[in-house]
C-alpha cells in the first residue's frame, strides 16, 4: 500500500477471458461491482480546493480556478463523509480501503487548520471499527509549504509519506532549486518521498538515466512517470511547446528501466518506478484492470466527476452527480457514471485496444482515443519492452522463491 500512484490500486478480480467474452454486451451495474468502489476499494481523490499561487503551463486548471476557487466548507466535507460512510454501512462489507488522496490545486494551500479539522473528521467517520483501513496521502509541488508545520503533518497523518511533482526545468530553475532544498529537509527530517513527473521535453532533454540518478541522489522512494496530457488550459502554445509523443516517453521509459535494472542488480539504492511496478504485477494475474472504478474525484461544490476526453484526447472533467444534493448510491449508479465506466471496459472501442493483449496492464489510465501514427497512450511499446525483458530475466515466475512484483 505504498504507491499512491492510482494505477498501482487496480483491484482486478477478474480474469481475461471473462473479460473477453463479455466485451461485445451491455454491462450491468452489478457487472462492475468486484473491482469498484462498491466492492470496498475507493481511492477517494479529495480536491477540495483548486487553488493554488504557482502558474505551471501545463496545469489543467485555468488561472481563475487557482486563484479564486471556492473552498468546501469543513461542515460539507463531513457532509460528504457521512454519505459515503452511510453507503457502506448499508451494504455491509466487512473491510475498506479508503485511501486518501489529496489532491487540488495546491491541497496545503487551504492551511494546516483546514488539514487538521479535515483529516480528523474522516479518521472519526472512516475508523477501523467499522472495518475501514483508511491512508492519507497529500500531493504538493513543495515550493509554498511551512516545512515546519508540515513536516510533522505528513509524519503523523500521512505514516511518514507525501507525494511531491517534480517537472524538471519545466517550472524553472529556481523551482528546481527550492524544491531540491525541500526535499534534502524532508529526508532529514526521516520523511519517506514519492514523487510524480510529467514527462515533458525539458525531462527528455535530461534524459531518464540522468533524472533517475538524480532521484537516486535524493533518496526518492518511488516516481512515476505520467504521460502529458493535452487540456483545455494548455492547448496550443504550452502542449506543442512541452508535450512530447507517447512513443519518446515509451523510450525514455525504457531507458528509465533500464537503469533501474542496472542499480537493482549492483545493490545499489534506486526508486521504485510505478509504471513498472504496476505492469510487472498485472501481467503476473492475468485479469481486468484500468477501469477506473476505483476512484472518484471531489470537487469543491461537492461534484464527483473523473477525467474523460473530447475531441479525441483532450482532457475535461466529466460529472456523475453532486454529494450535497444526492447520496452517494446516486452518484455511483448514475447514468454518467454508468456511461463512463462501459465506455472504460470497453476501451473506448479503440480497436486496437480491443485486440491488445495488454489492456489490462498498460499505462492508459482513463480510456480516449490514441494519436494516429504514435505509441498508444498505454505505451505499448514500453509494455513489450518491460515484459520481454521479465521473461528473460525470470522476473515474472510465479514460485514461492522467485516472485518478484
Ligand atoms: C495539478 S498538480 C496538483 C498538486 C500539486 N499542486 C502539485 O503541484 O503537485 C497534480 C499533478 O498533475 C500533474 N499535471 C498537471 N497538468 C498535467 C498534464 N497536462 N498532464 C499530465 N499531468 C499533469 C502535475 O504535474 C502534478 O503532478
Ligand atoms: S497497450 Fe495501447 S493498444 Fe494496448 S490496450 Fe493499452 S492503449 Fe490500447
Amino acid at each position: 500500500m505504498e504507491n499512491f500512484n492510482l494505477q498501482q490500486f487496480s483491484l482486478a478480480n477478474k480474469n481475461a477471458n471473462d473479460y473477453i467474452s463479455r466485451i461485445n454486451v451491455e454491462f450491468t451495474h452489478q457487472d462492475i461491482q468486484p473491482f469498484s468502489i462498491e466492492s470496498g476499494f475507493f481511492i477517494f481523490t479529495l480536491m477540495p480546493s483548486l487553488r493554488c499561487s504557482l502558474n505551471c503551463p501545463h496545469c489543467y486548471l485555468t488561472k481563475e480556478q487557482r486563484r479564486n476557487s471556492e473552498i468546501m466548507s469543513i461542515e460539507n466535507l463531513k457532509i460528504t463523509a457521512q454519505k459515503v460512510d452511510e453507503y457502506y454501512s448499508k451494504k455491509n462489507i466487512k473491510n475498506k480501503v479508503m485511501v486518501f488522496y489529496w489532491y487540488g490545486g495546491e491541497p496545503t494551500e487551504m492551511g494546516m487548520d483546514y488539514f487538521l479539522s479535515a483529516t480528523n473528521i474522516l479518521n472519526n467517520i472512516f475508523t477501523k471499527e467499522k472495518g475501514y483501513f483508511t491512508k492519507h496521502t497529500v500531493l504538493t509541488s513543495l515550493l509554498t509549504i511551512d516545512t515546519s508545520i508540515w513536516f510533522p503533518f505528513f509524519q503523523k497523518y500521512g505514516d511518514g509519506h507525501f507525494q511531491t511533482s517534480f517537472d524538471g526545468l519545466m517550472r524553472g530553475k529556481n523551482y528546481v532549486k527550492k524544491w531540491e532544498e525541500k526535499i534534502k529537509q524532508a529526508k532529514d527530517f526521516g520523511l519517506e518521498v514519492g514523487t510524480i513527473s510529467v514527462v515533458n521535453h525539458e525531462l527528455l532533454k535530461d534524459g531518464a538515466t540522468k533524472v533517475m540518478e538524480y532521484l537516486a541522489e535524493l533518496k526518492v522512494k518511488e516516481i512515476s512517470f505520467l504521460p502529458f496530457m493535452w487540456n483545455e488550459q494548455n492547448d496550443g502554445k504550452a502542449y506543442n511547446k512541452y508535450a512530447p509523443t507517447m512513443n519518446a516517453w515509451s523510450d525514455f521509459m525504457i531507458e528509465a528501466s533500464q537503469y533501474y535494472f542496472e542499480q537493482k542488480s549492483k545493490g545499489e539504492f534506486v526508486p521504485e518506478i510505478g509504471q513498472l511496478s504496476f505492469i510487472l504485477h498485472q501481467a503476473k494475474q492475468p485479469s481486468l484492470a484500468n477501469i477506473a472504478g476505483q476512484t472518484l474525484f471531489l470537487l469543491p461544490n461537492g461534484d464527483f466527476v473523473l477525467p474523460d476526453y473530447k475531441n479525441g484526447y483532450q482532457e475535461y472533467m466529466r460529472y456523475f452527480g453532486n454529494i450535497l444534493k444526492e447520496d452517494f448510491a446516486n452518484v455511483l449508479q448514475s447514468k454518467e457514471r454508468r456511461a463512463y465506466l462501459r465506455k472504460q471496459l470497453l476501451r473506448d472501442q479503440n480497436s486496437e485496444c480491443l485486440d491488445c493483449e495488454h489492456a489490462n496492464k498498460c499505462v492508459m489510465e482513463f480510456w480516449k482515443k490514441n494519436r494516429e501514427n504514435d505509441d498508444c497512450f498505454g505505451g505499448k511499446r514500453y509494455v513489450d519492452w518491460l515484459l520481454n525483458y521479465a521473461h528473460e530475466n525470470g522476473l515474472l515466475k510465479i514460485d514461492n522463491k522467485t516472485v518478484t512484483y
